[in-house]
């Protein structure tokens, strides 16, 4: 596995495993939990250890067991939560504080590696309010890195120039067909990390055709084209299947090179 620097000097994996399904009846979203962990097993078999979780997926609990039952040391894990950004748990400081406990407690951890807001809420200033707590959080050793996700350029702009400890990462959607390469450029320019979500099930049909095309010439399949791509472009991706075979394919991406004129093309698509 790849690592990048963070702003704050430590290390986060480039590939990880969303999980936004696992651990769900039917693998539906909304779902009633069923604490199966098969397939995050079989992620962190395969040599995922980045694990993309947050309260609104409300499976922090099934993240925690796996790690468990994998039998590999906490540490070697780099596990991401979200607040998410409704009143229910924004509006005051200590409902942040509350929430952020209940996250420890649900994965069962004694650290949260990066913790992030999961939307912006209505202004900069209550960005910055929620901020301040998460940063309390850092200095209590509780939570190692905090970001944010869905952040626009103000809204990031903002944080940066107010925060006491600086965001080292947006997670936001991107992929071939809406790279939002401002929002890349931006992060990288202030030396955050910018991390794709959704990096394959929203790529259309005509765009996967030409993915396809790319793909021969490197005996790839589509999937590692794109996220060989964005790992390339300085983005964490989190790949997320319930598919062994699929998992397998998501993280062996890292035996090849695309070459300019590839890395061309798969930028322009949407633009
Ligand atoms: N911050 C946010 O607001 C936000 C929003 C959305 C998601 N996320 C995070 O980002 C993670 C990833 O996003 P996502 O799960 O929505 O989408 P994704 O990872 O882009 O795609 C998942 C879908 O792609 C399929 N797939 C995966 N690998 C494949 C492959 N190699 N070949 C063909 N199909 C493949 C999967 O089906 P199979 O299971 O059949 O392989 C699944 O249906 C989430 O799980 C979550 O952790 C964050």
């Amino acid at each position: 596995m790849k690592y990048l620097k963070m702003n704050n000097d430590l290390s986060i994996p480039v590939l990880g495993t969303g999980t936004n399904t696992f651990g769900k009846e039917n693998n539906i979203f909304s779902g009633k939990i069923t604490y199966d962990t098969l397939e995050l097993l079989s992620a962190i078999k395969l040599g995922y250890r980045l694990i993309d979780t947050a309260i609104m997926y409300r499976n922090e609990a099934v993240i925690g067991k796996a790690v468990k039952e994998s039998g590999i040391d906490r540490s070697e894990f780099f596990i991401t939560s979200k607040i998410p950004a409704d009143k229910e748990y924004t509006d005051t400081d200590e409902n942040v504080e509350k929430y952020i406990y209940r996250s420890l407690k649900e994965l069962d951890m004694n650290y949260i590696d990066l913790y992030l807001i999961h939307f912006p809420l209505e202004s900069n200033e209550e960005n910055l309010r929620v901020w301040r707590v998460l940063e309390e959080f850092v200095k209590k050793g509780l939570i190692k890195s905090i970001g944010v996700s869905n952040f626009n350029e103000n809204q990031l702009a903002y944080l940066i120039k107010h925060s006491h400890i600086k965001p080292v990462l947006n997670q936001f959607q991107s992929y071939p067909g809406k790279h939002q390469q401002s929002l890349i450029d931006f992060c990288k320019e202030n030396n955050v990390i910018p991390e794709a979500y959704q990096s394959l099930t929203k790529i259309d049909d005509k765009t996967k055709d030409i993915l396809i095309e790319i793909a021969k010439v490197y005996n790839k399949t589509w999937s590692q084209v794109v996220l060989n791509y964005q790992i390339n472009e300085g983005l964490v991706v989190i790949p997320k299947s319930h598919n062994k075979d699929h998992q397998f394919e998501n993280i062996d991406v890292f035996n090849f090179e695309l070459s300019e004129k590839d890395i061309e093309i798969i930028k322009k698509i949407g633009s």
